[in-house]
């Protein structure tokens, strides 16, 4: 790898933007940063004078083809997705260079995979999508839980966040996704989406030490079950979010994220369990950490030291699971990022 190769962050201006370009730094890339608003870049100059500013709107192709030129690669944290991973994905195409993002809406991500799958196999480039907190971590610890099983009858991830002090691009994220549904929720059974109606049950989740026994909104279904359903045979994935969350999520006066040290990170934390069910045995995969917005970078990060270091080698709109080693992948981000445990 050559030394300080250039990558470009679009969205990087925010939350988990910022979070994307100091891991970049921290690791030896140089960030590029992008993004439709030109004055909110210019602004961060003052952190950043030694970075290269290329503002782009996602509706001017030249502009992204611009802001993409040179780069080793475009990580996105532009969010909605259903709005910007189209647009930041055909740049990435026509500039032949691998694409990353952090998308967590499941209808945009369902999109993703069919619309760019082909495109992105035909011009031999990787696209690796929804690698975040939502999306990678958990299909990361289905595949490394699965270990040598190549279908399963039932997964189960429960996320034990203590809370979730959601940012802006959460919340509009979450409208797009709602306005999609029509006040009907998503679920997977029969090894496939549906959508119904009516109150998620609540149930009681027994996560590890130290959460422990916590009340969780069940069919609390999120990205990773969109990633996981796209390379594991299994008819049932079963979502759980603690009740906490849920209702943070939900409080109109709930405030964004703040920073709780001098790494920016907040003092949130979370436990994610994984469970594969095969006949009467059961494989589990439990991974904790802090701050999903900051973990995100990490993660995103290293996936990014992967493709462009050649490891991946199937071009392509790919899973987290898919494109990777997971149990090695998991590995790496521990200790500084990740406690993990698979049984
Ligand atoms: N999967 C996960 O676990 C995970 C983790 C972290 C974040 N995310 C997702 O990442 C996205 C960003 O989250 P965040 O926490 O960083 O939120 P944020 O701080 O509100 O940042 C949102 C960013 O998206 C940009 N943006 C919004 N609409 C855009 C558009 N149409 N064209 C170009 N840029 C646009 C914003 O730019 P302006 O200020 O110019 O509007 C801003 O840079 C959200 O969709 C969020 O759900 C997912």
């Amino acid at each position: 790898m050559q030394s300080n190769p250039s990558v470009v962050v679009y969205g990087a201006y925010g939350h988990t933007g910022g979070f994307v370009v100091s891991e970049l730094q921290r690791r030896g890339w140089t960030p590029i940063l992008s993004g439709r608003d030109a004055a909110k870049l210019d602004a961060l100059a003052t952190e950043y004078p030694e970075l290269e500013m290329r503002p782009a709107s996602v509706d001017d192709a030249p502009a992204l083809d611009r802001a993409l030129q040179g780069a080793a690669a475009v990580i996105n944290c532009a969010g909605p997705f259903a709005s910007t991973s189209g647009p930041v994905i055909e740049a990435a195409l026509r500039a032949r260079i691998p694409y990353l993002d952090v998308a967590a809406e499941i209808e945009a991500n369902i999109d993703t995979f069919a619309l760019y799958a082909d495109p992105a196999r035909e011009a031999g480039v990787v696209v690796v999508h929804a690698m975040a907190f939502y999306g990678g971590l958990g299909d990361l610890l289905a595949t490394a839980a699965m270990g040598d099983w190549t279908s399963a009858d039932e997964i189960s991830i429960a996320y034990g966040l203590d809370s979730w002090l959601p940012t802006t691009g959460t919340l509009v994220a979450g409208q797009v996704s709602r306005q999609r549904r029509d006040g009907r929720r998503v679920v997977f059974g029969d090894g496939k989406i549906s959508y119904v109606t009516g109150a998620a049950p609540v149930v009681e989740w027994n996560f590890p030490a130290p959460l422990g026994r916590q009340q969780a909104v069940s069919e609390f279904t999120m990205a990773d079950t969109v990633t996981i359903s796209r390379h594991i045979q299994v008819p049932e994935i079963r979502s759980y979010m603690t009740l906490a969350a849920v209702k943070d999520l939900t409080d109109p006066s709930q405030k964004a994220p703040t920073a709780s040290d001098a790494s920016g990170r907040s003092s949130q934390t979370f436990v994610v369990e994984v469970i594969a069910r095969r006949g009467g045995e059961e494989r589990r995969a439990v991974a904790s950490g802090r701050d999903i917005y900051a973990f995100t970078a990490p993660l995103v990060v290293e996936a990014l030291a992967r493709v462009v270091g050649g490891q991946v080698k199937t071009p392509g709109v790919l899973t987290a699971g898919e494109a990777f080693d997971a149990r090695d992948f998991l590995a790496s981000l521990s200790p500084g990022h990740l406690s993990f445990d698979i049984r």
